[in-house]
């Protein structure tokens, strides 16, 4: 499937970048502000796709959320937003087209057969609908990691990909394309656990070696900041959907995102209600028109297993 990742990377997103080649037919990186300033997920992105040999083209971002601005993940990803790894300095560069542009441009070259993975803010695809409605019809499926239905990271009940720019979040939401969702209460139990890190590490091969270190480094903070034993694969639960499903089971639901301010801001409200039958709808609100399917059941072992062996499979 044609896809591009629109994300921030960040550990899991860079594992999620490796899991996804060994699959999908890429046709671009865009990145985004988050685990770090645009500058560095950049840099990052560069760097992954260099140490696997992969040349996808990668696109800059934006900056900044569409109001205010948003905190970078430091505490979680470390200064360069992908610490606890050496990684080989890019041998190539980032495209000379804002990655709002560039989705633009390949959405219409592909129509109706690319799939956009979002595992950041996000603000370069609301950009890109803005700018050119017809992305509602040439992009045939989004697949987001991000928002939670219980617990969350950055607020009690919100998590950082939708909080960072919760108008952004709302624009895709409510963009009529459809959407595999996952929520962030569920991909923190889908956990590279010690084992597997080890497992990586002693493999010999150059790709596996760096993914384990990254996963480890990702788990310690994880430790730390969490409380998680393992190192969380949150973005390749938005891969897995565009390569197989028999991994995670989906339920139509209505999502909207909270944007007032206050403690409720960046929250993703989901109504699971039954339908209401007419009589009682005057006295209760009415559930409105499913616009995701939510991640509500998954094989996690399965899951990791098949990242692993899409990492053993680089030299
Ligand atoms: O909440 C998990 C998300 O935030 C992931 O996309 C991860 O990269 C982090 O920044
Ligand atoms: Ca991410």
């Amino acid at each position: 499937m044609k896809t591009i990742i629109d994300c921030d990377p960040g550990h899991d997103d860079a594992i999620a970048i490796l899991y996804a080649a060994q699959h999908l037919d890429i046709v671009g990186i865009t990145t985004i502000f988050g685990n770090q300033t645009v500058e560095k997920t950049t840099l990052n992105a560069l760097k992954v796709l260099t140490l696997a040999g992969l040349d996808y083209p990668v696109a800059k971002g934006c900056d900044r959320p569409l109001i205010g601005s948003a905190p970078l993940a430091t505490d979680v990803h470390g200064a360069s937003g992908l610490d606890g790894v050496d990684l080989p300095e890019p041998s190539m560069q980032a495209l000379d087209q804002h990655a709002v542009s560039f989705l633009i441009e390949q959405a219409s070259r592909h129509r109706g057969e690319l799939a956009v993975a979002i595992t950041g803010a996000h603000t370069n695809v609301a950009m890109a609908l803005r700018l050119e409605p017809r992305l509602k019809e040439w992009i045939s499926r989004i697949s987001i990691m991000g928002g939670t239905t219980g617990i969350g990271n950055l607020k009690p009940q919100a998590c950082v990909n939708i909080l960072s720019d919760p108008e952004a979040a709302h624009i895709v939401f409510s963009s009529g394309i459809p959407i595999h969702w996952i929520g962030y209460e569920t991909t923190r139990t889908v956990l590279m656990e010690l084992g597997h890190i080890t497992r990586l590490r002693d493999s010999g091969k150059r790709v596996a070696r760096a993914v384990g270190d990254i996963a480890f480094y990702y788990r310690e903070r994880q430790l730390y900041v969490n409380g998680l034993n393992g190192a969380p694969m949150h973005d390749s639960c938005a891969i897995v959907p565009l390569i197989r499903n028999d991994l995670i089971r989906y339920q139509p639901v209505h999502l909207d995102v909270a944007l007032e301010q206050g403690i409720a801001r960046g929250m993703t409200v989901v109504d699971r209600r039954p339908l209401q039958p007419q009589a009682v709808l005057s006295s209760v609100s009415a559930r409105r028109p499913d616009n995701v399917l939510m991640a509500s059941e998954l094989d996690r072992q399965a899951i990791i297993e098949t990242i692993i062996t899409a990492v053993l499979n680089y030299p």
